[in-house]
């Protein structure tokens, strides 16, 4: 039957990359393709306890009853509170809107600033959740270029500025590139965007995971005014929660509230209650987040070396701060989507670069994810993806020579 799709559903495409990373999810497989965070640092039994106290007390009935769109008072609080302190920032309850992950967050601030042709800067490379969230609403994207320092702020021009609707960035250890953009850039950035009333959408679900403890100030407390900030409790309880949240001026959490409750009424209550629960007792982040760094750390270290020992030196990938993303770069003539379908019949996966830009400018590098991967997989994966890289690149090198 012909379907009346709308046709915003109809210019949906799925992404050919998705479909043969779907084959990832087999046992057997070596994957450094999804970008989940490492259940061996989920809190376990904080979470069973939580719900335990939860199902348990008289607030068990607003825990399984609708609740307001803005989210749970004390959750709202809470973050207000760990936001001021962590970021020496005047945050109000008023300003937190809680969403079902920060994924709702980039859905519901298309939504709200941008008209098909709008002008939206992005960085080269993106988050591709947030080109599908932004894509529904069709804007024209300006790519900015970036390098291992982040974008480069320098490079928007006061008219692109002017124009654009917002600019979208992920400043600490990147999805994808795990890159943290530097504190002079930051200021830049901030600068400009005062100037020229720009609005930065700071997306920060990996702030928390610096290896060394070392922040840097986030775009929002050094521009409150331009800056709308997401957060998300994903990487530091668990994704399974879908517990995100929105910090920006209360006009913009005012239409942001009207159209999240179109979209969903509010975010489950139950998981906003036992989320408080873990959160508020004895400082339980300041214990938490530790523990996940230092898994973090010791696992990006193991792929690191990994990566010295076995791949070629035409190959060049960064050093990761923090995080769960390594970025890596070959040679100007290799097709990394070319290369994952060669590397899968391997038993190795990775998710090609191509998919991050959004104008697919470039194609020979790949994000490589390793917090989910055994030590002694990381090894044998790199391994065999370098041997890969280094046949093709003497094809190259061979075919060269006889021209
Ligand atoms: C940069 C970035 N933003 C947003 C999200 C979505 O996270 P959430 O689980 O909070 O929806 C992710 C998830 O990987 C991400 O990497």
């Amino acid at each position: 039957m012909h379907q009346k799709f709308s046709h915003r559903a109809q210019v949906l495409k799925s992404s050919a990359i998705r479909e043969i990373l779907k084959v990832t999810e087999q046992p057997d497989i070596i994957s450094f393709a999804g970008g989940l965070p490492a259940p061996d640092a989920f809190p376990l039994t904080e979470i069973k306890t939580a719900t335990d106290t939860v199902l348990q007390s008289k607030d068990i009935y607003g825990a399984l009853q609708y609740g307001p769109t803005e989210g749970y008072a004390p959750l709202r609080q809470w973050i207000a509170d760990y936001l001021s302190a962590r970021d020496q920032t005047a945050v109000k309850p008023a300003q937190v809107l809680i969403v079902t992950g920060s994924q709702q967050a980039l859905d519901l601030i298309g939504k709200m600033l941008i008209d098909s042709d709008d002008k939206v800067l992005v960085e080269t490379p993106t988050y591709l959740g947030a080109l599908q969230a932004f894509n529904q609403y069709a804007p024209e994207y300006i790519a900015i270029e970036s390098d291992s320092e982040g974008l480069k702020p320098e490079t928007i021009s006061d008219d692109v500025a002017a124009e654009a609707k917002f600019l979208y960035t992920i400043p600490n250890f990147q999805n994808p590139t795990g890159r943290r953009l530097t504190e002079s850039r930051r200021q830049t950035l901030v600068a400009k965007a005062k100037h020229n009333h720009l609005i930065l959408v700071e997306d920060d679900p990996y702030g928390d995971l610096d290896y060394q403890g070392h922040r840097l100030p986030c775009l929002y407390s050094l521009a409150p005014e331009n800056t709308i900030y997401l957060g998300s409790f994903s990487k530091i309880l668990t994704p399974g929660l879908r517990l995100g949240f929105i910090v920006a001026s209360e006009q913009f959490i005012g239409k942001l509230v009207q159209l999240k409750q179109a979209a969903d009424l509010h975010t489950p209550s139950l998981t906003q209650y036992i989320a408080y629960q873990v959160l508020s007792k004895n400082n339980f982040l300041t214990h938490h987040i530790p523990k996940i760094r230092e898994i973090y750390a010791k696992r990006c270290q193991y792929m690191l070396d990994s990566l010295k020992r076995y791949m070629p030196r035409q190959v060049h990938w960064n050093q990761p701060e923090g995080g769960m993303f390594i970025w890596v770069e070959l040679p100007e003539n290799i097709n990394a989507t070319e290369l994952l379908s060669d590397a899968i019949s391997q038993k190795v996966a990775f998710v090609p670069g191509e998919t991050f830009y959004a104008h697919a400018e470039k194609t020979n590098c790949f994000r490589l994810a390793f917090v989910t991967v055994p030590e002694e997989k990381i090894e044998r994966g790199i391994k065999i993806l370098a041997e890969m890289i280094n046949h093709r690149i003497h094809h190259l090198q061979e075919k060269t020579v006889m021209m």
